[in-house]
């Protein structure tokens, strides 16, 4: 995998380095927002503690056989109690930007009604300490740990739960409105159909693609009426969703291989764009949807999902090649992750697509990276964002409105069903003591950030 890994490092013919965009000149704008990405529970630890109710991680984790040797986030990267030296390693790096997420199961530790204000005074610190060091918190409401309670009334199933989760997300500006200028709705709602739903391999381990996609439209709808609720609320911050998006190419010339790659195309990517950014389903995507999941969708209810969002977080990790058989096929190295295709150019496809069928609405990577297998000396990290970086600003150059930049992730944490065994961090974890040390790639980050580019 690593000699695979290095081969992203694009060299010439001869090897020689990779060149470097026209006239060196990788600058980014000024303000560029410089950032790291983390989640709640795959951070934070400290999953019974202070009242926080358990989320469907903390029950699907402790189940047999459903991570890596039964990893869990009980513990993860004890975030929770290391909050201060935390603040202080990413204003030594020079962060600019900090995205995190609320675990919802804190706030309400039954999903609703009762606040626990241990849990919101969590986040206060949190985003006290980021502002006081210069670094502009993003917010991310739900990253996937619905809280347990929800989940017996059937969490994302039940067409309720985009209300609970509206109500929960009013809780999060009242409290915090003064201090967030950024907020994201959903993370990855893909992920949570396609792998919590369909494969059934994270929480809540179903396998039921009908269902999957009724969960799909009610996370949309949950994100329209947070949207909603943000507006209601009068304050000034920002707020959109962050979708996991991969550009969709055909593996070769055939018509066959074209033809699936627009279906792919529709799955990965304008199924959630499309309902966000115009309101509408893809007439081609809708088309495939059996009676039950068109059930689901209500009238009124895309108005309400294509409620005008302020920003578009992009997470980024690689590109998707279809051959004529529907079937994927990976055409560059692959990382740590098998799933992960490492191809720079398609981050600047994706921006620049984004821009071509939705128009100039304001970008934020909210996620790119890889897991390493090295410890502290990941020039493969180093190579991996250098690329990416470089993808970004040809994207600027091409006019795309590109505002931020979050690496994932901040520090090694607990990798879902991969558990501990992924190390995507920019700095290393060492779970047995907790210390934290930053890797060759944070030091390299760090000077990027200083000098504002390559
Ligand atoms: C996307 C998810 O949002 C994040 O939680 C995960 O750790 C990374 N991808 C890496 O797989």
């Amino acid at each position: 995998v690593l000699g695979a890994v290095a081969g992203c490092a694009r060299t010439g013919p001869g090897g020689e380095p990779a060149a470097r965009p026209s006239g060196g000149a990788t600058t980014f704008p000024s303000g560029f927002g410089w950032g790291a990405s983390t989640s709640a529970y795959q951070i934070e630890g400290a999953a019974a503690e202070d009242g926080r109710g358990p989320s469907v991680w903390d029950v699907f984790s402790h189940e047999p056989g459903r991570t890596r040797n039964g990893d869990t986030g009980d513990v993860a990267a004890d975030h929770y109690h290391r909050l201060i030296s935390d603040l202080d390693l990413m204003r030594d790096l020079g962060l600019r930007s900090y995205r995190f997420s609320v675990s919802w199961s804190r706030v309400l530790p039954t999903g609703r009604g009762e606040v626990d204000q241990r849990g919101l005074d969590f986040y206060r610190r949190l985003v006290d300490g980021l502002r006081e060091r210069g670094i502009a918190p993003v917010v991310t409401l739900f990253h996937w740990d619905t809280p347990q309670a929800l989940q017996e009334l059937g969490g994302w199933e039940n067409r309720d739960c985009a209300q609970w989760f509206a109500d929960y997300a009013h809780t999060m500006f009242a409290a915090l409105d003064d201090a967030v200028p950024t907020w994201l709705t959903l993370n990855e709602p893909k992920t949570v159909v396609d792998v919590g739903y369909t494969a059934g391999t994270h929480a809540p381990g179903k396998r039921d693609r009908q269902l999957a996609n009724v969960v799909g439209h009610h996370l949309l709808l949950g994100h329209g009426l947070a949207v909603q609720a943000l507006r209601a609320a009068g304050t000034g911050g920002r707020i959109g969703a962050a979708l996991s998006l991969s550009p969709v190419y055909p593996a070769d010339d055939s018509d066959a291989a074209r033809g699936r790659a627009t279906v792919a195309d529709a799955e990965e990517n304008r199924r959630w764009l499309d309902p966000v950014l115009k309101g509408s389903y893809p007439e081609d995507w809708l088309a495939t949807q059996p009676a039950p999941v068109r059930a689901a969708m209500r009238d009124g209810d895309l108005a309400v999902i294509g409620t005008a969002s302020d920003l578009l977080g992009v997470n980024y990790y690689g590109p998707t090649h279809i051959a004529g058989t529907g079937s994927r096929v990976m055409q560059h190295p692959t990382s740590q992750a098998t799933w992960q295709e490492i191809d720079p150019d398609g981050l600047f496809d994706l921006l620049t697509r984004i821009k071509r069928d939705y128009g100039d609405i304001p970008l934020s990577i909210t996620e790119n990276g890889m897991p390493t297998t090295n410890a502290m000396q990941d020039q493969d990290r180093i190579d991996f964002l250098r690329d990416h970086f470089a993808a970004a600003h040809r994207a600027l150059a091409a006019g795309v409105k590109l505002e931020s930049y979050h690496v994932w992730s901040l520090m090694d944490n607990f990798e879902w069903a991969e558990g501990y065994t992924q190390r995507w961090g920019l700095v290393h974890v060492d779970y047995a003591t907790q210390q934290r040390t930053p890797k060759a790639s944070a030091r390299w980050y760090q000077e990027v950030i200083a000098r504002n580019g390559l």
